[in-house]
Parts: C-alpha cells; sequence; structure tokens
C-alpha cells in the first residue's frame, strides 16, 4: 500500500526512550499483520473495574492499531475480536461484546471512509445477534470500494471449523462433479478458507503474554513470525506495535530452507 511518509513521521514524533521510527526498515514492512487482542479482562480487572471497562479500552487500542497500519503502509490488518469459543463466557458478557461491537462499527465507519479502509469478516457472522449482523453487512457494503488497507476482523471464529468448513465445500464440488479431488491442491483449500484472497499475515503479535494460538489462524500462521508481548491489550500503544514490527524484521525467516544471506 502506498504509505504517506510526512502523515507517517507526525504520527511517530515525540518518541518514548528507547524505541523510534527510525528503528524499522520501511522497506521490508509485512504486508499481513495480525493481532489477538488479549488482556482486556485482566486490564479492569487489576483497576477494580468490570470486565466491560476493559473491553471498552481495549476499543481504542484497536482504533490506534487501524490508524496505525494505516499509516506504516501496511495492506492487511486482522484481529481476532471474538472465537467460537466466547459464547461460552457469560451471557452478560457476550451480549455486552456483541453490542460493543455493533456501535463501535457504526462510530469507526467514518475513519474507515476518511483512511480508505475496506472492511472483511472472518467467520461466521450469520449466526450472530440481528442488530451486530446488520451493522456488519452496512460495513461491508459501505466499504466495499475502498482500496486502501484491508481490515479483516474475526468474529465467531474458529480455526478447525474454519477448516472443516474448507473440506465441506471442496466435497460439495467434487460431489457436484466441479472438480476433481485430484485437483485440490493448498491454492484450491485456501481459496476456501474466510482469508480467500488475502497474504498470509507474516507478522502475529499476541497481547498478555500468553503463549497460544487458540484456534486462530492455523492455516494462515504455517510460516509467521510470532511476537508475543506482555503489555495487555488496553495498553497497546503505536510504540509496541513499533516493537513488534523492530522484533520481526530482526528475525531470519527461512520457510524451511537455509539461510541464503
Ligand atoms: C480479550 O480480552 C479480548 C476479547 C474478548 C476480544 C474483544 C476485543 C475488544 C473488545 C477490542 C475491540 C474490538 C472490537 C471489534 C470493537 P479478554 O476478555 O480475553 O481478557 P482476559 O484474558 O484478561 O480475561
Amino acid at each position: 500500500m502506498i504509505r504517506d511518509e510526512a502523515k507517517l513521521r507526525a504520527h511517530y514524533a515525540d518518541p518514548p526512550e528507547g524505541i523510534c521510527l527510525e528503528d524499522i526498515d520501511l522497506d521490508r514492512m509485512p504486508r499481513h499483520v495480525s493481532f489477538i487482542m488479549d488482556g482486556n479482562g485482566r486490564w479492569a480487572q487489576a483497576r477494580g473495574l468490570p470486565r466491560s471497562r476493559g473491553h471498552a479500552a481495549g476499543v481504542n487500542s484497536l482504533r490506534e492499531v487501524v490508524t496505525t497500519s494505516v499509516r506504516l503502509g501496511i495492506d492487511v490488518l486482522s484481529a481476532y475480536a471474538f472465537s467460537t469459543e466466547n459464547w461460552r463466557r457469560s451471557q452478560e458478557e457476550v451480549e455486552l461484546l456483541m453490542h460493543l461491537f455493533a456501535t463501535t462499527l457504526v462510530n469507526e465507519l467514518p475513519l474507515f471512509h476518511q483512511e480508505n479502509v475496506r472492511l472483511r469478516f472472518l467467520g461466521d457472522i450469520s449466526q450472530l445477534p440481528q442488530k451486530t449482523r446488520e451493522v456488519f453487512e452496512q460495513g461491508l457494503s459501505e466499504t466495499e470500494d475502498h482500496d486502501g488497507m484491508t481490515f479483516a476482523l474475526a468474529v465467531n471464529y474458529g480455526s478447525r471449523a474454519e477448516l472443516v468448513r474448507a473440506a465441506r465445500l471442496l466435497a460439495n464440488d467434487v460431489a457436484a462433479g466441479k472438480l476433481d479431488a485430484e485437483q485440490i491442491d493448498e491454492d484450491l483449500f485456501a481459496d476456501r478458507l474466510y482469508t480467500c484472497g488475502l497474504p498470509d499475515p507474516e507478522l502475529l503479535v499476541r497481547t498478555s503474554g500468553e503463549l497460544r494460538l487458540s484456534n486462530y489462524l492455523l492455516w494462515q500462521l504455517a510460516y509467521t513470525e510470532i511476537f508475543v508481548t506482555d503489555v495487555l491489550w488496553p495498553d497497546f500503544t503505536k510504540w509496541d506495535y513499533l516493537r513488534a514490527i523492530r522484533a520481526y524484521q530482526g528475525r531470519d525467516r527461512r520457510f524451511g530452507g537455509v539461510n541464503t544471506a
């Protein structure tokens, strides 16, 4: 994606100690950065606040990550907002999150227009409460002509369910005579995933120190560099984002081969 260098420098003016924009190589940026936003509950708990306040604070971090991704010229940003397992949380928390997703999307649509961001969802959004689904569908249609960054939000997403769905879609095509089983290869399989048409993430950032993938993008993360920070999601800033990219650029990516450098 084309990046506006002046806006990027302004965005990263006034660096704190230990990190600055010059620490990263703008010619070697990841195309797709993905986030597991974790730690909202612990952030709230540490302050004696209800979990809802942690999620509300998490919205601010996500907004900053969206803007920062645009400034950095990232092509695809993805984030894990709600897993197929998250339905097991209390009814109160699930309802709160669904409401928060809907209101946030409405509130942030002007930002997506201003920054030319195209919205996508990963997961089965047909199962969401009607209001949330309607707002999501509005977000999809209102941003479908935007050709800047793609922002893919995983909601009611589970990677195993996604893989089973892909297998079922392929099996249906084979049964209908549209496809020969021998033709199935990695590209055809990837075309049946929710991420169809998107590059795999080069960098996955997980906040709050957990060392798990939590059923997230298991296929797509095959060669992804993983950066885990102890920072809780509501505390995550554009500077933490730079730290993640600096760490990514310091890695030796071999894709199973040997380093030729
Ligand atoms: C993890 O915190 C975060 C989530 C359950 C995802 C929800 C994310 C947000 C509300 C951020 C904004 C996103 C959107 C799309 C509006 P947790 O509850 O798992 O934290 P814990 O592990 O500390 O309990």
